[in-house]
């Protein structure tokens, strides 16, 4: 269904009347926790048909919805599950004294900001599904989301589990539809009190512009382009295997793909043939052929899109080591590319892509200039380092403006780690304790204690 503006509207009443006067505010935090627990063990029990749905709606290999997608929207659950019952303010001692001998104590409450507004792509339906409802349920928050329209169906799924896990009535709810015919008006709705969003930079601005009518409180998480830096001295098996895993995972659909490789001159061939071999090897196809090892390209929007830009690098002098084209016949598919030949003012150096294709570059030495062009981006929202030497691993991680840096790894998440960027890659962050800011307001109590005793 595609949900328009009065869709919008019963969705956000339902919430509103859920948070007002719903038996979700009024729940014991250790009840509201037992239910995030089982929406988890849930989430799990159902692999097969949630693993299956990714893959049909978006394109991802099986066992990778199977091992990824569905593991880690598990365990998102099953972490906040426990924040449910921790989310307390303090206590403070005040200094004021304006009449004499009159004493005020103060404390805080961290109290749910109210109704949350998400709207999600369709890179890991799923998983920007339950990064973004399981803080909301944690802090005692209620919430319509915005599934993408390419892909509706494992939310819709997930929203049908939360009802079997005990999620009362009007506390999620779930919307099918296009961004500007129902996006545009969920992030603008005068009833909404947050709005966390996760997509494009482009749109990203829109939901700012949208959101500041009644100045909503706003969460980002949006594009990237994020360097993937190699040193000489580091252990080129590891190297070679995290660079192609950093670009081709998801095919390319992740917005904190390592799309910038900067490989020290000196084993620049070797670093960049070995990923080429990688890419040549990988097995397209569809994504419920369980021997698939990469799926399509989500849509012919996101097909035409990767194509545009291989035209471009070809056309601004880039050579490509493997792949290079679109796949013709059967399908959105891409070969998966490694370009070099390439520079830092290139479109393909430059944009984000969202699409297996890897611009290579050589660096000289550790030094300015090699983290100036690694920070030469709007974004900020991943890197990587390869080294085996701690001091310069540690150094550069300190200088990269990326809000996630991976050393001698590269695409690890984990429900307690924060994850969300600098610059125009968005504000705030995704998961660990800390996205329960996202969704709370601190309300300071200060009470006068009278004259002392
Ligand atoms: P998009 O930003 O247009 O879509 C993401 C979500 O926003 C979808 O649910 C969409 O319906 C919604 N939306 C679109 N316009 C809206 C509006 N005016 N108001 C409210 N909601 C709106 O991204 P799209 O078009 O799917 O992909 C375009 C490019 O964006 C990709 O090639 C990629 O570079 C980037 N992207 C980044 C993602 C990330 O994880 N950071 C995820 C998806 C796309
Ligand atoms: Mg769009």
């Amino acid at each position: 269904a595609a949900c328009e503006k009065p869709d919008v509207d019963a969705a956000v009443a339902a919430a509103r009347r859920a948070f007002d006067s719903g038996p979700w505010t009024k729940m014991r935090p250790n009840e509201r926790s037992r239910i995030i627990w089982k929406i988890g063990d849930l989430i799990l029990k159902y692999t097969e048909e949630l693993a299956q749905l990714e893959s049909i709606d978006n394109g991802k290999p099986i066992a990778v919805a199977r091992g990824a997608d569905v593991v880690l929207a598990a365990d998102i659950f099953h972490y906040m599950a426990g924040w449910a019952t921790k989310i307390e303010g303090s206590v403070l001692d005040l200094s004021v004294h304006y009449t004499p001998g009159i004493e005020y104590q103060a404390f805080t409450r961290k109290e749910p900001i109210g109704v949350v507004a998400q709207i999600i792509p369709w890179n890991f339906p799923l998983l920007m599904a339950a990064w973004k409802l399981a803080p909301v349920l944690a802090s005692g928050c209620v919430v319509v989301m915005k599934l993408a329209e390419e892909t509706p169906m494992s939310g819709l799924f997930l929203a049908q589990i939360m009802q079997e896990a005990g999620v009362p009535d009007g506390v999620v709810n779930m919307l099918t539809g296009f961004g500007e015919t129902c996006g545009a008006p969920l992030a603008a709705h005068p009833n909404v009190d947050k709005v966390a969003f996760t997509g494009s930079t482009e749109v990203g601005k829109l939901i700012v512009k949208a959101a500041s009518n009644d100045l909503k409180k706003v969460t980002l998480e949006l594009g990237g382009k994020s360097p993937n830096i190699i040193l000489e001295d580091a252990d080129l098996d590891v190297a070679i295997a995290g660079a192609a895993m950093g670009i081709f995972f998801n095919h390319g659909q992740a917005c904190c793909a390592g799309s910038r490789l900067f490989v020290q001159e000196k084993i620049f061939d070797k670093v960049v043939a070995g990923i080429a071999d990688i890419g040549k090897k990988i097995k397209l196809g569809p994504g419920l052929d369980p021997s698939t090892e990469m799926g399509p390209m989500v849509s012919q929007t996101q097909y035409d899109r990767v194509s545009g830009f291989l035209t471009s690098g070809r056309e601004q002098g880039a050579t490509a080591l493997c792949g290079g084209k679109p796949v013709t016949g059967n399908g959105y598919f891409i070969e998966p590319t490694v370009l070099v030949n390439t520079n830092d003012q290139m479109k393909v150096v430059q944009e984000e892509i969202f699409g297996p294709v890897l611009t290579a570059m050589p660096f000289k030495n550790v030094d300015e200039e090699l983290i100036r062009r690694a920070n030469d981006s709007l974004y900020g929202l991943a890197a990587g380092i390869f080294t085996t030497n701690i001091n310069k691993a540690h150094k550069i991680a300190n200088r990269l403006k990326a809000g996630t840096v991976w050393v001698n790894c590269y695409n690890i998440f984990d429900a307690s780690m924060p994850f969300g960027g600098y610059k125009q890659s968005g504000w705030g962050r995704e998961m660990g304790h800390e996205v329960l800011k996202n969704y709370l307001e601190t309300k300071s109590v200060c009470v006068s204690l009278g004259a002392a005793i």
